[in-house]
């Protein structure tokens, strides 16, 4: 059993976390969305700031939260790849410090590993092997969960993450940010069959088309053109049917692809991570889909989808339990496969 603390600052949310094992202790989530709002988008120089402001603060309040002292704390972790590496190095850098001061052993964490650990915190039965479809701002990704630290990258997007064309289809609306969240509330309003809507594909070239890699920036196009052409039309724009469209066509993609890859690896489990898995449209289609196939299908609750640091420290805990340890000198990278991270630990 191991009791880590965790921070997380790879993009707009300063988290820190402590958990028992699959255990959350406290949790505590400061989001900068509100500061990012006025530019549309994550303004780099802006979240690392912003994570030097917070975080002290954080740290403090997770310790208070869970009625904790230092000396109750077995690990310092801290999310070192993928993300923005000036907002990194925030977290990065505060770990080790603690992990200095306090005479604690330091573990850097893959970002996409803790979205997988988000499914073994509100499933604590959970074991590997287990088929993850991870769709966040950044990543879409169908990964093979073999063990703690042993995955493999079976699909992936070829251009937008779905959280990306959430977030650009909503600014191209007008409707601000993050998109993801203001297209599910207004999809649900919406006629889902209002338009039809090109679902990206890959093609093979010996026909036919990639089972588990997507794109997203032809759909995204599409609901442009559409947009500009009703705009002509009519001033009012059907923004709950366009909603609805986008959103089922993205899940409808999604769904098709993880239920492709249980099915293909002989996988009875499917774990969804990552803000997109909190898609109302996502979750209804692949529950539906996952019963029809006889498929256990795993979504976090709201909260651990989005960023968050009890999904880092979960994922340390089992690398702690592992006896694995990252080294002082470990540095932060914007990008690291995650096939990639034991090279992490030593
Ligand atoms: O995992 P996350 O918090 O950060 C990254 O690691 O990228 O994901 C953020 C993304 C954003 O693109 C946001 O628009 C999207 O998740 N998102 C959603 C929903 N909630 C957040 N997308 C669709 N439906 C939602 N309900
Ligand atoms: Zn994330």
């Amino acid at each position: 059993m191991a009791t880590i603390l965790a921070i997380e600052t790879s993009c707009d949310e300063t988290a820190v976390a402590i958990v028992n094992d699959r255990t959350i202790l406290s949790s505590i989530v400061s989001s900068q969305i509100a500061t990012h709002q006025p530019y549309g988008g994550v303004v780099p120089e802006v979240a690392s700031r912003q994570h030097v402001e917070l975080l002290n603060l954080a740290i403090a309040q997770a310790l208070d939260s869970a009625q904790l002292t230092w000396s109750a704390i077995d690990g310092i972790a801290a999310t070192c790849t993928p993300g923005l590496v000036g907002a990194l190095l925030v977290g990065v850098t505060a770990a080790k410090t603690l992990a200095i001061v306090h005479q604690k052993p330091f573990l850097g964490v893959h970002h996409l590993e803790g979205h997988i650990y988000a499914s073994y915190l509100s499933s604590p039965d959970l074991e590997p092997p287990f088929v993850c479809l991870l769709v966040s701002g950044g990543h879409t990704s169908l990964i093979l969960v073999k063990a703690c630290g042993d995955y493999e990258t079976v699909g992936q997007t070829r251009d937008d993450a779905a959280g990306e064309a959430f977030d650009k289809v909503a600014r191209l609306m007008n409707l601000g940010y993050p998109g993801g969240p203001i297209l599910d509330r207004l999809a649900k309003k919406g006629n889902p069959k209002a338009f039809l809507l090109p679902e990206g594909q890959i093609s093979l070239p010996k026909g036919g088309f990639h089972r588990y890699d997507s794109s997203f920036s032809g759909l995204k196009t599409a609901v442009l053109r559409l947009t500009q052409k009703l705009q002509l039309e009519s001033p009012h724009l059907p923004v709950e049917d366009l909603a609805a469209s986008f959103q089922a066509t993205v899940a409808k993609g999604l769904t098709k692809r993880a239920i492709a890859c249980a099915l293909d690896y002989g996988l009875g489990t499917i774990a969804v991570g990552g803000g997109v898995a909190a898609n109302s449209g996502l979750r209804q289609h692949l529950q539906a889909a996952a019963a029809h196939h006889n498929l256990r299908v795993l979504f976090p609750p709201l909260e651990f989808c989005t960023d968050n640091a009890a999904m880092i420290a979960c994922a340390a805990a089992e690398h702690f339990n592992q006896g694995e340890r990252s080294p002082l000198t470990l540095g932060v990278l914007s990008r690291m496969p995650i096939a990639n991270v034991k090279q992490l630990y030593t």
